[in-house]
């Protein structure tokens, strides 16, 4: 078995981890916003895409920075298309989606990759509705068990709009103050916007990345909890801490994955256990 396999969350065997979510009969949509660039959720993405693939879920990942590319510069990927030849009715989506193969033997996995710009088209007819229709006809299709979405950071109103409707909301933040401060607006506009969208059920949870040490993480967490207790009355989960790890830059410059090369490093085994708790914890049940 190889090391992807470490990371399973869902038992195929012949490898069991005791954790058994059972199969989604729809799709979940997962964006993952910051509020400041440059947090880690390119690479959270990815990953997340890449553990979920390997423990057996259908994924794709939409590359919701529409302005310059992110997923597919990190996987080393060259698209011929993106989203904005498929919203201009030029392509199908079948043909606009990217297969992504990593990993090899045992530890072999795959996942879909929607990019967001090819570098070719125009960022023209970019709008919520459109986006919408999209989402909505990868839902339909029932492909997919996982969509994440790697928004870009700010809030844009085409960003905010993605968190809104998205099924759960990863935030992600580091402890710098500005992030910090900035991940704070991003959940009391999802607080907002969500309500705005005819959703009263608020599926947002913290990130804490490039943590010190886990201790640290849940430290900001906690700051950031007492604020949103105190201002918002309202609570996010902490979905996670993951550790600042120097392999993760390597990985990145060398366009490969830390959870291949490098799987027993402090951010892998947090990403690990990171993936668990996004989709265990008290959020929508995986029916
Ligand atoms: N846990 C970590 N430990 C160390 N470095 C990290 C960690 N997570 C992310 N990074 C580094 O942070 C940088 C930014 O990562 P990434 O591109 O994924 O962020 P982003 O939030 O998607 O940025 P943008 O807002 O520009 O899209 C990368 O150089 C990456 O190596
Ligand atoms: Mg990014």
């Amino acid at each position: 078995m190889g090391p992807v396999m470490d990371h399973q969350i869902k038992p195929s065997p012949p490898k069991a981890t005791g954790v058994t979510p059972s199969r989604s009969s729809r799709t979940r949509i997962i964006a993952v916003a910051s509020g400041k660039g440059g947090v880690g959720k390119t690479w959270l993405s990815v990953s997340l895409a890449q553990v979920l693939a390997c423990s057996g879920y259908k994924v794709l990942i939409f590359d919701g920075d529409f302005g310059l590319a992110n997923v597919d510069i990190q996987l080393g990927l060259v698209p011929t298309y993106d989203v904005m030849d498929i919203l201009s009715g030029n392509i199908t989506i079948e043909a606009g989606v990217q297969h992504f193969r990593g990993g090899a033997g045992l530890s072999a996995f795959s996942f879909d990759v929607l990019p967001g710009r090819s570098g070719v088209s125009a960022v023209s007819g970019m709008d919520c509705a459109s986006l919408d229709k999209l989402l909505l006809s990868l839902r339909l299709a029932k492909q997919y068990d996982f969509i994440l979405l790697d928004l870009c950071a700010g809030i844009d109103p085409i960003t905010r709009h993605l968190a809104a409707i998205s099924d759960q909301l990863l935030a992600v933040t580091t402890d710098e103050p500005t992030a910090l401060a900035d991940v704070y607006a991003i959940m009391k506009l999802y607080l907002r916007d969500r309500r705005r969208v005819g959703g009263d059920d608020m599926h947002c949870q913290l990130v804490i990345n490039q943590a010190s040490s886990h201790r640290s993480g849940i430290q900001t967490y906690e700051k950031l909890l007492q604020a949103c207790r105190f201002f918002l009355k309202w609570e996010p989960q902490l979905a996670g801490t993951v550790r600042k790890d120097s392999r993760v830059p390597a990985a990145i410059r060398k366009q490969s994955s830390l959870l291949e090369t490098f799987p027993a490093s402090p951010a892998a085994v947090d990403v690990g256990r990171l993936v668990r708790q996004v989709v265990q914890g008290n959020l929508p049940a995986m029916e």
